[in-house]
């Protein structure tokens, strides 16, 4: 993304210069669909962004223009009610409305928003539109907040206003992520522990091109059946107060009470709270071999015991795990089509694009878009980058 065109777009929109802000999409690399459950999880924020440029206005208005659908919306901010519409707008707006409900106070202003984070991939264009809404309204209400402040109001936004009902991993490594590091985020406390990525392995997102989005059934689905069995677990197994406490022997001696669906929905999260900590063990140690067997665990259990895969995303593990310069590929996301995040050898990386490209295109006559991509800096250090410059 390019500030210098944001900027000069904004200007030729509204007439007035404005201030750029930014904010990543990002990729797990382990630990899905742990968050809402107090679990841990392991992503990074990757190069893809979203630009938010501000500049104020003398009236009471918010207006939110979206360079990718050129098309703009207004609405009155001191009389702004929860009216999300199932429309583009409803991001921004819903962070203009939680700001609100924070007391923070944002007077009129011009807002142009562009991303080039893929919709519907599983890497987090939400988040991405929230957070760098978020940053840009701070700005120019004269504010700052913490991360943990941040993230918690972008997942509001989410929550309460779009009405998906996400955990608070994306918005936080896309507030609080940083180059050349992994994120481990334990969801229950917020603390979070930034790893090296080593120089000899790259990362490649391949996006299955089957489209998936929280904010309609399936995702919600699996969260109501990870709930359920969670509130069991939490009834009978005294200690046990989110299903991040819970262990197998926890799980299997509640196994009679619950849904076998939750059973083994939940039985994917405990085991997938273990695997992110072996597999910050192994990143520490350096050995890409353990994180890529992991991987491999990861996916078969979101796949099996989870039920939140596809065949397409499915194929596209198989292929890219039969290379020998892969370590290890999974789904990355929320589910039901999206990505896969591969490690792979830097070195071989553009033969393992070009061999998943064709591959994938032979079984399934679909066109993977395939995207190598660094660990990158999150909202806030972008902001620090910024200021210095
Ligand atoms: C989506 C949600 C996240 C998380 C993942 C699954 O990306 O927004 O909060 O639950 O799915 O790990």
């Amino acid at each position: 993304m390019d500030d210098a065109r944001m900027l000069r777009a904004h200007r030729e929109h509204f007439g007035q210069d404005g201030r750029a802000s930014s904010a990543p999409g990002r990729v797990n690399l382990i630990g899905e669909h742990t968050d809402y459950t107090g679990g841990l999880v392991m992503p990074m924020a990757i190069d893809f962004q979203t630009v938010a440029v501000v500049s104020s206005r003398q009236d009471d208005r918010a207006v939110f223009y979206s360079t990718n659908f050129d098309e703009e919306v207004s609405l009155e901010i001191t009389s702004q009610q929860r009216a999300p519409k199932d429309h583009w707008s409803d991001y921004p707006a819903g962070v203009l409305w939680c700001l609100a409900q924070a007391g923070i106070k944002v007077g009129g202003f011009d807002m142009s928003l562009e991303g080039d984070v893929p919709l519907g991939a599983g890497l987090s264009s939400s988040a991405s539109v929230e957070v760098a809404t978020a940053m840009a309204l701070l700005r120019h209400a004269g504010a700052t907040l913490p991360l943990e402040e941040i993230a918690t109001l972008c997942r509001r936004a989410e929550n309460e206003y779009v009405g998906a009902k996400s955990g608070i991993m994306d918005q936080f490594v896309v507030t609080g992520g940083q180059a050349e590091r992994a994120m481990l985020l334990d969801c229950r406390s917020l603390a979070y522990e930034l790893l090296p990525l080593p120089p000899s392995v790259k990362i490649v997102i391949c996006n299955s091109m089957v489209k998936h989005a929280v904010a309609t059934g399936e995702y919600g689905d699996r969260r109501d059946e990870v709930e359920s069995g969670q509130a069991v677990i939490v009834r009978e197994r005294p200690g046990v107060t989110m299903l991040r406490d819970a262990t197998i022997d926890d799980l299997n001696a509640c196994r009679s009470l619950m849904t076998e669906a939750s059973f083994l929905r939940c039985r994917h999260i405990i085991t997938e709270n273990s695997r992110v900590l072996e597999a910050r063990e192994a990143l520490l140690q350096g050995n890409m071999a353990a994180f890529g067997q992991l991987m491999a665990q990861a996916h078969a259990s979101f796949r099996d015991d989870f039920g939140a895969s596809c065949a397409e995303v499915d194929t596209l593990v198989e292929i890219a795990v039969r290379q020998p310069e892969c370590f290890g590929a999974r789904i990355t996301g929320g589910g039901f089509g999206g990505c896969t995040v591969n490690v792979v050898r830097a070195a071989d990386v553009g033969r393992f694009v070009e061999t998943v490209r064709r591959e994938y295109a032979a079984a399934t006559d679909i066109t993977a878009d395939c995207f190598v991509s660094k660990a990158c800096d999150g909202a806030i250090a972008l902001l620090a980058h910024e200021a210095a410059q």
